[in-house]
């Protein structure tokens, strides 16, 4: 049965706050619960009792559509409006004025760091980039087709057994250690897992070049004494992390948190991430988004994909979010990128396709009605595709700018005082108690 609206008078508040009043029609039973930030707690329901010996009142919610799980301070989303904040700053500010490693500061932090602080932090970044050569033997021991995603998730695992004091994540300075390690070989590991399927040979970090410049270094490097990055590419790759590096609450950041929550490494709660970041509906929807536009082949059929994504045989990647009702502002941040980059790299010919997939999209009904735009995958892989990336890497790109975020709300998860171990409830509803033949 739906939810029936009824314009009943509202007791006054007992204690002079906002409260909900419910009335449980089982027993005649009337509860007043506080509101609190715009939420009531879900244990208020759950004394909620049609008998004294029942259980209690559970909310059943899958996919979290309306329970918010953790009070966070660190990036603010208002998917109506289409806005994106990371401590407080818009991400039109902070993609246009700030380098990525500073953004990683400002959400691991709360604050910008000052001068010396940066440079401190890109010092300790730098110095951490290198991997021991154990992983290395590691990487090689996946086969060339193995998927780079597959081969990130199974590294950052490995790493905890590299570094054994990360399980004590009560202590503030062994923790920042692990963060920076964390952050400075993600792009090592991922630049060696395209290496690897490749069979190039390993291109170790080149701690002169900035963190974006230093990757394509690792990715592109091949006899040259030293890799020269095209500065137009390297800022564009680091926006691209900018703009991917926290989106509060999402499925990867929820696993991590969710793992974590189990006080275990930081590494084995970052493997978590990767692995449902991995997933087409996440991290993978990047790659899934230059399939489709390879599928369509051509302007002339684009309609004829949007009947059939109309006819429900199939999604239109790239578009659509759970908090997003408007245009995902990074989609929006993205575009500009786009034209920057194919400015050094010429046009990527998938464009035209995916331009008119989304004018299309914009003015049709059912996209319109559910409120279907962009989102940040819509356009990224055009440009990861254009700087020569292989859409396998996609996702492992978007892996390496999330870092920062995973790590900024795992600790803010270990640092609360509400936060308890996640183990949610279920509803039951398999067979009652029977017993075996015989
Ligand atoms: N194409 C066609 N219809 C869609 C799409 C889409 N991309 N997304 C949602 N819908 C429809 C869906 O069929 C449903 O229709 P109805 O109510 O008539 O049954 C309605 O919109 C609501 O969809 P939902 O699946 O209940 O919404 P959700 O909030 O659970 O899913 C989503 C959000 C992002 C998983 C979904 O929009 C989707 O699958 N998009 C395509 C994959 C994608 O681009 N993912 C990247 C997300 S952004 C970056 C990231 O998180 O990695």
């Amino acid at each position: 049965m739906a939810l029936i609206e009824t314009r009943a008078p509202a007791p006054p508040a007992a204690n002079g706050g906002a409260t909900l009043t419910v009335r449980d029609d089982r027993t005649g039973q009337t509860y007043v619960l506080p509101i609190e930030d715009g939420a009531i707690r879900a244990t208020d329901l759950h004394k909620i009792k049609a008998t004294p010996d029942d259980e209690g009142l559970f909310t059943y919610d899958p996919g979290f559509m309306a329970t918010a799980a953790v009070k966070s301070r660190i990036t603010y989303i208002d998917g109506e409006k289409g806005i994106l904040r990371y401590r407080g700053y818009p991400i039109e500010e902070v993609a246009e004025r700030c380098g990525f490693l500073e953004v990683a500061y400002l959400l691991l932090n709360g604050e910008l760091p000052t001068r010396d602080q940066l440079n401190a932090w890109i010092f300790d970044i730098t110095h951490h980039t290198f991997i021991h050569e154990n992983i290395k033997k590691y990487i090689d021991g996946f086969h060339h087709d193995a998927h780079p995603m597959g081969i990130l998730m199974s590294t950052v695992a490995g790493l905890s057994t590299f570094y054994p004091e990360a399980k004590r994540i009560g202590e503030a300075p062994l923790r920042r250690r692990q963060i920076a390690r964390l952050i400075a070989k993600m792009p090592t590991i991922a630049a060696f897992a395209y290496r690897h399927a490749v069979g190039l040979p390993y291109a170790y970090p080149d701690n002169d070049l900035s963190y974006a410049g230093n990757f394509l270094s690792m990715m592109w490097k091949t006899t040259e004494l030293k890799y020269r990055p095209d500065p137009v590419l390297e800022r564009a790759l680091e926006i691209l992390f900018i703009l991917h590096a926290d989106h509060e609450q999402n499925c990867s950041t929820s696993a991590v948190r969710v793992v974590g929550s189990s006080k275990v490494d930081p590494y084995s709660a970052a493997a978590a991430g990767v692995g449902a970041l991995y997933g087409p509906l996440h991290g993978g929807a990047n790659e899934q988004v230059l399939r489709m536009l390879e599928e369509i082949g051509s302007v002339s059929r684009v309609g004829e994909h949007i009947a059939r994504v109309k006819r429900g045989e199939l999604r239109l990647m790239g578009f659509g979010h759970r908090v997003y009702k408007s245009y995902d502002p990074r989609a929006k941040l993205i575009k500009k990128v786009a034209d920057q980059v194919f400015a050094v790299t010429g046009r990527n010919p998938l464009l035209d396709i995916a331009l008119e997939l989304e004018k299309i999209a914009l003015e049709d009904e059912y996209f319109v009605s559910h409120k279907l735009y962009p989102n940040v995958d819509f356009y990224s892989g055009l440009i990861y595709q254009a700087m020569g990336f292989p859409v396998e890497m996609f996702p492992v790109l978007f892996a390496i700018g999330r870092t920062p975020g995973w790590l900024a709300q795992w600790v803010e998860g270990l640092l609360d005082e509400d936060q308890k171990i996640a183990r949610p409830r279920q509803i039951y509803l398999g067979p009652a108690e029977r017993h075996l033949p015989g």
